[in-house]
C-alpha cells in the first residue's frame, strides 16, 4: 500500500498549543488522521503522544508558516509519508495588542506575515495536490476582529480582514475544481491561566467543538459566538462617531 492510498489527512498548523492543538485532538478523537504543524516540535510531538494513547493516528511536522519553501517541503513530506491531504486547517496566527500611537510597520508586518502570508503559504504548499484530485477542504481562521477595526488592534483587525477575503475570493474560485473553502470568524476564547478576561469570551473546549462542528459540516462561514457577532454588528451599524467615541473608552492610552 502506498501513502496515496491511505485515508485523508488534515493538516492543522498552528497545532503547538491554543486552539490548534485542542482542535487536532478533537478531529482525531473524532477518527481524522492529524499532521500538526507548527515551529516547538516538543510541543508537538506530546500532543501526537496523546493522540496516539487515545488510539488516534497523527504526525508532528516542525515548520515555520511565514517560510513559503519550509511549508510547501512539510505539505509534500505529509503527502509521502502519511497520506493524501484532504483538508488544510490555516489556524497558525495572533497578535500583540499595541496602541495606535505606537504604530510601528515593523510588527505590523510581522502580524501580516504571520496571518495572512502563514495563511497563503499553507493553501498555496497544499492545492496543487487537491486540484490533482479534484477534491479538498481549505479551513482559514479569521476572526470576529476582522468585522470592525478594534482599539489596538490595527495589525491583527486588518491581517484577519485580508485572511477573510482571501478565502471569499478563493471560495468562487475554486469550487469548480471541486475545493470547498470553510471561513471561520471566533470570537474571544478563554484558554484559562491569568489573562484577563475577554468579552462574551468561550471556553476553549466550547470553541473547539463549535470549530470541529462547523469544519467538518463543511459550511461556508461560521461566526460565533452568536452574542458576540450580535453586539459587534451592531456597534459596526452605529453612526461613525459614536463608534469610535464607544470604541476608544476602551483603547489603552499609549
Ligand atoms: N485566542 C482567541 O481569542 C482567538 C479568537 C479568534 C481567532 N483566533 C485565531 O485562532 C488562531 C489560534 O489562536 P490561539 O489563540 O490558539 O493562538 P496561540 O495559543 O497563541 O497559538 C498560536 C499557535 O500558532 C503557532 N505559530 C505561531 N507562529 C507560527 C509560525 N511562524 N509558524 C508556525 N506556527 C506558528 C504557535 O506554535 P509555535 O510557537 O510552536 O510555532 C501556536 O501553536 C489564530 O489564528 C488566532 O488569530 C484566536
Amino acid at each position: 500500500m502506498t501513502a496515496a492510498d491511505l485515508p485523508g489527512v488534515t493538516v492543522i498548523t498552528g497545532a503547538s498549543e491554543g486552539i490548534g492543538r485542542s482542535l487536532a485532538l478533537e478531529l482525531a478523537r473524532r477518527g481524522e488522521a492529524v499532521a500538526l504543524l507548527a515551529r516547538r516540535k516538543p510541543l508537538l510531538d506530546e500532543a501526537v503522544a496523546e493522540i496516539a494513547k487515545a488510539g488516534g493516528r497523527a504526525i508532528a511536522v516542525p515548520c515555520d508558516v511565514t517560510e513559503r519553501e519550509a511549508v510547501r517541503a512539510a505539505i509534500a513530506g505529509i503527502e509521502q509519508s502519511f497520506g493524501p491531504v484532504e483538508r488544510v486547517i490555516a489556524n497558525a496566527g495572533g497578535g500583540k495588542r499595541a496602541p495606535g500611537a505606537a504604530l510601528d510597520a515593523a510588527a505590523i508586518e510581522a502580524t501580516m506575515r504571520l496571518n495572512y502570508m502563514g495563511t497563503v503559504h499553507t493553501i498555496e504548499a497544499a492545492l496543487p495536490f487537491m486540484l490533482a484530485r479534484r477534491r479538498g477542504h481549505l479551513v482559514i481562521m479569521s476572526s470576529l476582529a476582522a468585522l470592525l477595526g478594534l482599539p489596538g488592534a490595527a495589525g491583527y483587525s486588518a491581517a484577519k480582514a485580508a485572511v477573510a477575503r482571501l478565502g471569499e475570493s478563493l471560495q468562487i474560485d475554486l469550487a469548480p475544481h471541486g475545493i470547498d473553502v470553510t471561513l471561520l470568524y471566533p470570537g474571544f476564547v478563554d484558554k484559562g491561566g491569568k489573562k484577563k478576561r475577554r468579552p462574551l469570551a468561550m471556553s476553549l473546549a466550547r470553541m473547539t467543538r463549535r470549530t470541529a462542528d462547523a469544519i467538518q459540516a463543511r459550511r461556508r462561514c461560521s461566526l460565533y459566538p452568536a452574542s458576540l457577532r450580535l453586539l459587534l454588528a451592531l456597534v459596526r451599524g452605529l453612526p461613525a462617531g459614536l463608534r469610535v467615541s464607544l470604541l476608544s473608552r476602551f483603547a489603552k492610552k499609549g
